[in-house]
């Protein structure tokens, strides 16, 4: 019998490719997707499991379907992990109008299209759906506005349709990574992230818990003591991370702002 299949987007990203060499060595098959088809043919090499890739702009329609498609051919998706993503850290008067449509499409509006389109494969292999969201997905975050709206709308998306699908026997997952060394990160960033004293994961720190949320009863799983605390006082006292943050303002702002 064939391995059941892994929808995995932003498979050729510092995270994805983790994810993929773990998921693959748990004998899941692999549908690698991104735009890259030199880097997708050489993680492919690296998977276990034959894994296929699928090359294309997830914000095009056509690619959307087409990838359903394939996935369907395959033998239908039993997992679908939503984890391409980009970043901009910027003041927010410098965000262009263009920068807005294109982050929110692959953040959050990709991954909800394809829940959606993806929901009726799902469904047939009693199988699990995992949105990669972000610490920032539930802690405003200076000069991450447009990030962080985008995450803080997946994590509702998901949390809803959770819900929406708690008598099925469907799961809808939420994974909070904190920063994680990979290329998402300008320079900036990681300078900003060292000043502050904020640890910086392995990407294979962040695959080891999406498997480790998928084969438990979890709904959500938030990565790091500190940003799940933080996350956790934001929700019930935001005025306590109000103050907290605005102290780290201007060191915060020295990296963003010449
Ligand atoms: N690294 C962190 O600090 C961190 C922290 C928290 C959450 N996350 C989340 O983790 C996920 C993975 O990020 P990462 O750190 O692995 O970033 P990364 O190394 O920059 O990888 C991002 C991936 O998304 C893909 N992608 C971007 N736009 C796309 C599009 N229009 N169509 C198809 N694929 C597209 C990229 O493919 P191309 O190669 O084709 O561009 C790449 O495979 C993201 O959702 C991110 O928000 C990351």
């Amino acid at each position: 019998m064939s391995a059941p299949i892994c929808v995995l987007t932003g498979a050729t990203g510092g995270i994805g490719q983790a994810i993929a060499r773990l998921l693959a060595k748990q004998g899941w098959r692999l549908l690698l997707v991104g735009r890259d088809h030199a880097q997708l043919s050489q993680l492919q090499g690296q998977c276990e499991n034959d894994a296929e890739i699928f090359v294309g702009d997830l914000n095009l329609l056509e690619t959307r379907t087409q990838l359903a498609d394939f996935a369907k051919q395959l033998g239908g998706a039993a997992l679908l992990v939503n984890n391409a993503g980009v970043n901009v850290m910027q003041g927010f008067n410098e965000i262009s109008e263009q920068q807005i449509d294109q982050l929110l499409a692959i953040n959050l509006i990709v991954p909800i299209k394809l829940c959606q389109l993806f929901l009726p494969q799902i469904t047939a292999h009693s199988g699990t759906i995992v949105n990669v969201g972000s610490s920032f997905g539930s802690i405003g975050y200076p000069y991450q506005t447009l990030y962080c709206a985008s995450k803080f709308g997946l994590r509702g998306m998901t949390e809803a349709l959770a819900r929406e699908l708690s008598h099925s026997k469907v799961r809808v997952l939420y994974l909070a990574p904190r920063a994680t060394d990979t290329a998402i990160n300008s320079p900036q960033v990681r300078a900003m992230n060292k000043a502050l004293g904020n640890t910086m994961d392995p990407p294979e720190k962040v695959a080891q818990a999406l498997s480790d949320l998928i084969n438990s009863t979890n709904r959500r799983r938030f990565i790091g003591f500190e940003e799940t605390l933080f996350a956790r006082i934001n929700g019930m006292f935001p005025s306590l991370v109000d103050n907290a943050i605005a102290k780290q303002l201007p060191k915060i702002k020295s990296f963003f702002v010449n």
